[in-house]
C-alpha cells in the first residue's frame, strides 16, 4: 500500500484530498494545527495523524522528520495547508509580524516540507508532490494585481519554488513529479460560504495529479494546474 501524506488535512481542500487518497486505498497521514479537529477528522478519515503548527518553523522541521522516520518515504505528498492574509494587508498597510506568518505558513513550511520528505521520494524515483498554490499568486493575468500583498507574494514564491525543482529533478523524466494547483474559489472556511465551488470540484485536480497514470513522454509536469489544465504562472 503506498504512503500518502496530506498536510491541511483536517478541513476543507485537504481534507477532501486525503479522503479521495484513502478512498483510493492510500495509507494516509494527515498533518495540521489544531489536535480536536484533526483527531477527529483522522476518526472519520481512519488514517494516521501528526499535530504541527506550521507558523513554527524548528517544530515543522522536528515532525517531518519524525514522520518520516515513523512511516517511511511517501508516494505522494500534497501540501493543502494555508492562511489567508488579514483584510488590510496590503504592501504599505502589512505589518512585519503579519508578513512573517503568512510567509511562514505558506511558503517557509512548505519548502521545509518539500526538503525533509521529497529527497527519498526522488531518489526512489517514485513520487508525487502536489502544491496547493492560488491563483492570487499567479504572475500574469490578475494574479498580482494587488492587495492581500503576503498571501499573494507566498502563493508566488510556491509556484516559483514548483518550477525550481521541477527543474532540478528533470520533469519527471526520473519518475519525480511536482505541480501547483489552483484550486479556485472554493466553499471552505477559507472560501466562505458564498464561493462559486464545492471541495469535490476545487480538490479534483489536486486528487487527479496524485493519482493519474503518468508518461514523461507525453505528460506534463512541474507547471501549474487549473482544472485538470497547464496555466500561465
Ligand atoms: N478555498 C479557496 O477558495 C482557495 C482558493 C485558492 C487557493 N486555496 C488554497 O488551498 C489550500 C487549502 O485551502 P482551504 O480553503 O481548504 O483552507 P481552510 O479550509 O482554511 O483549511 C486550512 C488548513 O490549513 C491548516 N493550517 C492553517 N494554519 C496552520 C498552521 N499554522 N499549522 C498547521 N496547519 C495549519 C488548517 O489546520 P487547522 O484545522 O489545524 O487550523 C486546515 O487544515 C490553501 O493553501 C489555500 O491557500 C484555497
Amino acid at each position: 500500500m503506498s504512503l500518502a501524506i496530506v498536510t491541511g488535512g483536517s478541513r476543507g481542500l485537504g481534507f477532501e484530498t486525503a479522503r479521495a487518497l484513502k478512498a483510493e486505498g492510500h495509507s494516509v497521514v494527515i498533518v495540521a494545527k489544531d489536535l480536536q479537529r484533526l483527531q477527529s477528522a483522522a476518526a472519520s478519515l481512519g488514517c494516521d495523524y501528526r499535530a504541527v503548527d506550521l507558523e513554527d518553523l524548528d517544530a515543522t522541521e522536528a515532525t517531518f522528520k519524525e514522520i518520516l522516520a515513523t512511516f517511511g518515504t511517501p508516494q505522494i505528498l500534497v501540501l493543502a495547508h494555508g492562511v489567508m492574509s488579514e483584510k488590510m494587508s496590503k504592501t504599505l498597510k502589512t505589518t512585519p509580524q503579519e508578513w512573517r506568518r503568512v510567509m511562514s505558513i505558506n511558503l517557509d513550511s512548505t519548502f521545509i516540507a518539500v526538503n525533509i520528505l521529497a529527497p527519498s521520494m526522488a531518489e526512489a524515483r517514485d513520487g508525487r508532490v502536489i502544491i496547493y498554490s492560488a491563483c492570487l499568486g499567479r504572475m500574469s493575468g490578475p494574479g498580482n494585481a494587488g492587495g492581500l500583498a503576503p498571501y499573494r507574494i507566498s502563493k508566488a514564491g510556491v509556484n516559483a519554488l514548483v518550477r525550481n525543482l521541477a527543474h532540478e529533478t528533470g520533469h519527471g523524466t526520473r519518475g519525480f513529479l511536482v505541480d501547483a494547483v489552483c484550486p479556485n474559489h472554493t466553499r471552505t472556511d477559507m472560501g466562505g460560504p458564498d464561493a462559486p465551488l464545492s471541495v469535490e470540484q476545487g480538490a479534483d485536480t489536486a486528487i487527479w495529479l496524485s493519482t493519474r497514470s503518468f508518461d514523461a513522454t507525453a505528460d506534463k509536469t512541474g507547471f501549474l494546474w487549473e482544472e485538470r489544465q497547464v496555466i500561465d504562472w
